[in-house]
């Protein structure tokens, strides 16, 4: 079976308070309503990496994550953030091709394959992100479109290696944008990704791979996506800022 995996992605949003003030909330209620079965990550900034690990103390079932690392190790690389620094403070995640990464900072998947192996070498668990534009999906070919993503950035890894990664299927046109994959759309994906990594890495590595859908899940379509077989947990953005929703959503798993 599949890890189940509620992530947050808190993307570039939060001050120092904010972000305390955040955590806290989502701790307490975490524990006041005896949640369990689920691993729960938070993906903050990075300033925020060491603060919010304090936070969590001992509360069993709460990470931390990256929403990006460099890939390259250390040196003279101003203004990045290694793999090993991340995983130095405690990190257990790290997510990487995000599609604001690909879109907004030219990220292809040789430079996504990079960061995924420097990631597993620090200790890091990659949550590799893959998805098509509404340009793809409106013209049919979304599924060999995001199978060749994962293709790209994934299958030269060891199958020990790729064991260790999580997927998350992100319809870009459904990021932050109020429209949500319907469930059907997200099992349809999911189910051909697990029969790509069956193919390339056997059956069994394909059964236990988390696959998480994203893209504009809510407390209100949580349960229905996440009902579905093949779909292993969710990448939340928006509403992961809210604690009430983002408790909400791992409650309705
Ligand atoms: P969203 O973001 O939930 O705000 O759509 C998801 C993501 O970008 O990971």
């Amino acid at each position: 079976m599949p890890k189940k995996i509620i992530a947050g992605n808190w993307k570039m949003n939060m001050t120092f308070d904010e972000g305390q003030k955040l955590t806290s909330e989502i701790v307490n209620m975490y524990q006041d309503e005896s949640i369990s079965g689920v691993e729960v990550v938070l993906n903050v900034p990075f300033p925020h990496l060491m603060p919010v690990k304090k936070l969590i103390g001992k509360a069993q079932g709460i990470e931390v994550g990256a929403q990006n690392c460099s890939d390259q190790a250390s040196g003279a690389y101003t203004g990045e953030v290694s793999a090993q620094m991340i995983a130095s403070f405690g990190a257990k995640y790290v997510i990487i091709g995000h599609s604001e990464r690909r879109s907004l900072f030219q990220e292809d998947n040789d430079l996504l394959a990079k960061k995924v192996k420097i990631a597993l070498d620090s200790g890091l668990t990659p949550i590799f992100c893959c998805g098509e534009s509404l340009e793809i999906r409106e013209a049919g070919t979304h599924i060999p479109n995001v199978k060749f993503q994962l293709t790209q950035g994934l299958f030269d890894l060891s199958a020990e290696n790729f064991a260790k990664v999580v997927i998350a299927y992100e319809p870009i046109w459904a990021i932050g944008t109020g429209k949500t994959a319907s469930s059907d759309q997200a099992q349809e994906m999911h189910s051909a990704l697990r029969k790509h990594i069956a193919a390339q890495y056997g059956k069994e590595i394909a059964a236990e791979v988390s696959i998480l859908y994203g893209g504009s899940m809510k407390p209100d379509n949580a349960q229905d996506l996440l009902s579905k077989k093949d779909v292993d947990g969710g990448l939340i953005g928006g509403a992961s800022l809210k604690s009430r929703d983002f408790i909400d959503i791992i409650k309705s798993y």
